[in-house]
């Protein structure tokens, strides 16, 4: 069963007390890194086999300018060398700054990670000795890293569960066992039945094609003294066949991922209560299968979502946005949070703009735009503002309803977030969309990547709480 906890334990040591060099085996090393032309550059490592003599083997791992982002990319260089060694002794310059010990951590704890349904792919790597003497400083880096970590194999964990096991209602589970036990930490799971009675109208027309019903997953941190409170929504389609739009296969194999919205903000809020940071935080998953059934949603119906805006369904493929419609409604009239940020695997049209890599990021507030790109920027991962262009909003009038979930004029990203926006009630300008549909996976390892789901956002969300709770 995947568990989400990194198999690599880094543990702080004094100062090389593992390591013993002596003067001819650093006048080797010299040998050996003018020979190899080390360049030093970030994650760019060479290996020195010692046959018969301890240690066995040296790797050598540029860390560039060392920087957090160098020292993540060495950090995940060394988890993909060091892949077949049992343990691992670590030697760091004396002076490594926190900020370069937890970029070091979360590369090797990101890197190493594998899902174990997909592969029988042993990881071999299991303890990480790091010859430093440590300061408190260090310490709290290394416990943030590990906390950002685990929430994000959390995420990838969630996310790369293939469709036949993960319903609404497993991925519900597996978050109220990670929030158990832990303080000031509540989780409530809206079902059908209780969805019915409060009105979530759109979570529940996405979710009747499917035999799998439903949920709506609420995650609340209230640490005692908290100033400001935080509303993360995003998007928890378990399975996207676009329903009875069907997809095609191309663009229907890998809809599993389309959860990755909610894997993130529920990851990212796990990792918040782990630091204990003193910011108020709700986490939404609108949790539903798209799927296709007797009594599926069918275009042209006309829903009432929560709180009772209106929409028109011309297309059963644009589901995303009907069930986050219904969460941020939710989030606006019972939760008044002080700013309200989405997650979501919205639209193929975000990777046609901005490729495999980077998220697509709304807003009306500089401010938070700022804020959020520099949270991004500093936990490595990329985002790309784009703008909010009014000219197109007139296209979601419906005929028969307030909005429609599609229109075809193109700009698809851009579109359901003017459509997403219609739901932020009197929070417009303290609103965030990320539309992160391609940078989610990853088809080959890369860096601090996987194969796989990357566990986009936990990483910048987690920075930014860090730094908004402060
Ligand atoms: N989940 C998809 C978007 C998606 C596509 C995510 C590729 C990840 C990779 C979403 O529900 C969808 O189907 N969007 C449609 C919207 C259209 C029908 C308005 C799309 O992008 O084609
Ligand atoms: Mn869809
Ligand atoms: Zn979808």
């Amino acid at each position: 069963m995947p568990s989400g906890e990194p198999s690599a334990a880094v543990e702080l040591l004094g100062e090389a007390t593992r390591l013993r060099l002596s003067p001819a085996d650093l006048d080797e090393c010299a040998a050996f890194l003018e020979d190899v032309e080390h360049s030093g550059s970030a994650g760019s490592v060479h290996s020195l086999p010692r046959p018969g003599r301890q240690p066995s083997r040296l790797l050598f791992v540029g860390i560039g300018d060392g920087t957090e982002a160098g020292w993540r990319a060495a950090g995940a260089a060394l988890a993909k060398s060091a892949r077949s060694e049992p343990a691992l002794i670590l030697v760091v310059p004396h002076d490594l700054p926190p900020a370069g010990l937890r970029g070091l951590a979360e590369g090797l704890w990101l890197a190493s990670y594998r899902f174990e349904l997909s592969t029988a792919d042993e990881y071999e790597l299991k303890r990480v000795t790091l010859a430093l003497e440590a300061t408190p400083e260090h310490a709290e880096a290394l416990e943030r890293a590990r906390a950002v970590a685990e929430s994000t194999r959390l995420a990838r964990d969630l996310t790369n569960m293939p469709g036949d096991r993960k319903t609404p209602a497993w991925f519900a589970k597996r978050i109220e066992k990670a929030a158990t036990g832990v303080p000031q930490l509540t989780i409530s799971v809206r079902d059908e039945a209780a969805l019915t009675e409060q009105g979530f109208n759109a979570i529940l027309a996405v979710g009747r094609g499917s035999t799998r019903g439903p949920r709506l997953v609420e995650l609340s941190w209230r640490p005692r003294g908290a100033r400001r409170h935080i509303v993360l929504v995003g998007k928890g389609i378990t399975f996207d066949t676009g329903g009875i739009c069907i997809k095609p296969l191309a663009n229907m194999k890998l809809m599993r991922k389309d959860m990755g919205g909610a894997a993130a903000v529920v990851g990212a809020t796990l990792a918040a209560a782990a630091m204990r940071l003193p910011v108020r935080i709700t986490a939404l998953a609108p949790l539903a299968e798209n799927a296709i059934g007797a009594d599926a949603m069918r275009p042209g119906d006309v829903i009432r979502h929560y709180g009772g805006i209106t929409s028109e369904v011309l297309n059963t493929d644009a589901e995303g946005r009907l069930v986050l419609g219904d969460a941020m409604a939710y989030a606006v009239r019972r939760l008044r949070p002080d700013v309200i940020v989405d997650l979501a695997t919205l639209t193929g049209a975000q990777g046609v703009a901005l490729g495999k890599r980077t998220a697509a990021m709304y807003s009306h507030s500089d401010a938070l735009a700022a804020e959020l790109s520099g949270a991004a920027e500093a936990a490595g991962e990329s985002v790309w503002r784009m703008p909010l262009s009014d000219d197109y909003a007139e296209a979601l009038d419906g005929d028969l309803a307030d909005l429609v979930n599609s229109t075809d004029i193109g700009g698809g990203s851009l579109l359901a977030a003017l459509y997403l926006r219609e739901f932020t009630g009197g929070l417009r300008d303290s609103w965030v969309h990320f539309d992160m549909s391609s940078p989610a996976w990853a088809d080959s390892a890369d860096g601090e990547l996987t194969k796989g789901a990357t566990g986009w956002g936990v990483r910048t969300l987690t920075r930014w709480l860090e730094t908004t709770a402060t």
